[in-house]
């Protein structure tokens, strides 16, 4: 690391100095959510709405983030985005989700107007203005960077940004390979936790929680890897399974992980699992598990064939590429995949210890489909009983650990499962420090490797503990994307 890069992260307030350890004031410093605000928040790709919220010509959608607002709008010739803000005083266009209609979108102030395209079609009383400001392209709404991937339109208000699909990565094959462009929802909520936005997303960043947080699956987990030993601390709560028992406890953990998240496994996909229980298997419980998977996945594809979902060939995807849980993007948003039905996490700061969470239940509808798409989530309070039992158990423990922190220096971290963590928050100081693109775009790339991951070598920063990244992987990327 050159001598400049670390003057520059020195600058950055409460920086992550030891790869392990993370000072607590990073998830309640007034100043520290000021540096985000400023320095990471303009220049990072940013989802904005998924593109079934606006179906049809004129309908739009208000994404907010901090005090930056954001219309994203279907028009003639595709979603466009712009400041929400009009051109002549200032006013908010747009509140919320809708449809601008033929009239397009009008300032309630002095009734400027403007069309889906953003173009302004009607300034009341033009000769009272002098012509120079009243230029055609400084009275156009303002354009704001929009690109798509997953189904979703992302934005960004850096000019200079980087393309999306160079910033996201290989990330963005892996789920393209489960046509997490085809998509689409199920249900949609969203609530308001007492909690940093940073907190929020580390909750979904490890596995290691679970055994404490998520009982009901633990007690059905098998497979444990050798890094935990055979039982020892209470990792592996079911060792030395027959092979039977090990299929009974696979099947189980489906079927509870999917009616705990009330979706990311679809109720059709649960059902295909259960009927395997008691599929004939050979004596060794690893080559049990393996051929009751492949059995799985052939069983779980045909039926969402014949239900008609756009599917993938699942056989060959999970034999080509690492399965991951959870699959983070930084810096905001989550795929959750599993074969035809996936989750999605989308979490943004209102104030520094407060932030808005939302879940998406995405599935793999058959094209043609008759469904209705939720315009907007449905929001309840975070400890209400209608969220899936999964999301109320990780929400219950981000209000008592926000609280917490303020009696903390630093916490410290798993270095070979609470990984992600400290890669993403290594990244933010980058942004904070203000570093080149090309470093930047790297540590996306090794930040966006998915849930258990360890402490990586993101390029620059500390990296104590820290394990190179699977870099051929990313190398290759990097290679076919210039
Ligand atoms: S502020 Fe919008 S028309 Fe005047
Ligand atoms: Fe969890």
């Amino acid at each position: 690391m050159t001598e400049a890069i670390e003057a520059a992260l020195d600058k950055v307030p409460f920086r992550i100095t030891d790869a392990e350890r993370i000072p607590a004031k990073r998830y309640y410093d007034e100043a520290f959510f000021e540096a985000e605000k400023e320095h990471l928040w303009p220049r990072v790709w940013q989802m904005a709405c998924r593109l079934e919220e606006i179906p049809e010509v004129g309908d739009y959608v208000e994404y907010t983030i901090l005090d930056k607002s954001v219309i994203v709008v279907r028009g003639r010739e595709g979603v466009k985005a712009f400041r929400n803000a009009c051109r002549h005083r200032g006013v908010r266009l747009a509140n919320g989700p809708g449809n601008c209609g033929t009239s397009g979108f009008v300032c309630p102030f002095h009734g400027w107007r403007w069309d889906a395209e953003g173009d302004c079609t009607f300034v009341f009383g033009r000769k009272v203005f002098s012509e120079e400001v009243l230029d055609q392209a400084e009275i156009d709404l303002e354009p704001v960077r929009i690109d798509f991937w997953a189904g979703c339109a992302f934005i960004n208000f850096d000019e200079n940004a980087r393309p999306l699909r160079e910033t996201l990565g290989p990330i963005a094959d892996r789920l393209d390979a489960r046509n997490a462009d085809k998509l689409k929802m199920d249900w949609w909520c969203a609530t308001v936790l007492p909690t940093n936005w940073k907190l929020a997303m580390e909750a979904f960043q490890e596995g290691y929680h679970v055994m404490q947080t998520h009982p009901q699956l633990h007690a059905v987990g098998v497979r444990a890897g050798e890094l935990y030993g055979p039982d020892g601390d209470g990792w592996n709560p079911n060792p030395n399974p027959s092979a039977s028992e090990a299929v009974g406890l696979m099947v189980d953990f489906y079927d509870r992980c999917g009616a705990g998240m009330d979706g990311m496994i679809h109720e059709s996909e649960r059902k295909v699992i259960r009927q395997l229980r008691d599929m004939e298997v050979p004596d060794d419980p690893n080559v049990a598990l393996g051929q009751f998977m492949q059995r799985a996945y052939h069983d779980i594809e045909e039926d969402a064939r014949e239900r008609g979902a756009p599917m993938f060939d699942v056989a060959r995807v999970f034999a080509e590429e690492r399965f991951k849980a959870v699959d983070y993007i930084f810096p905001h948003f989550f795929l959750l995949p599993l074969v035809s039905a996936m989750s999605s996490y989308r979490i943004r700061p209102l104030t520094p210890e407060t932030c808005l969470f939302e879940i998406w239940s995405l599935v793999l509808r058959p094209e043609g489909e008759d469904y209705d798409t939720p315009t907007q989530p449905t929001i309840l309070p975070y400890d209400s009983q209608d969220f899936p039992e999964i999301p109320r158990q990780d929400y219950s423990n981000l209000p008592i650990q926000q609280l917490g922190l303020h009696n903390l220096d630093e916490f410290r971290l798993a270095k070979d499962v609470e990984g992600t963590i400290s890669n993403y928050q290594r990244l933010i100081d980058g942004y904070l420090a203000g570093l080149d693109q090309d470093l930047l775009i790297h540590a996306n790339h090794v930040v966006n490797s998915g849930y258990d991951s360890p402490i990586m070598d993101i390029g620059f920063g500390p990296t104590n503990g820290a394990v190179p990244p699977d870099s051929t992987h990313i190398a290759n990327y990097m290679q076919a994307a210039e």
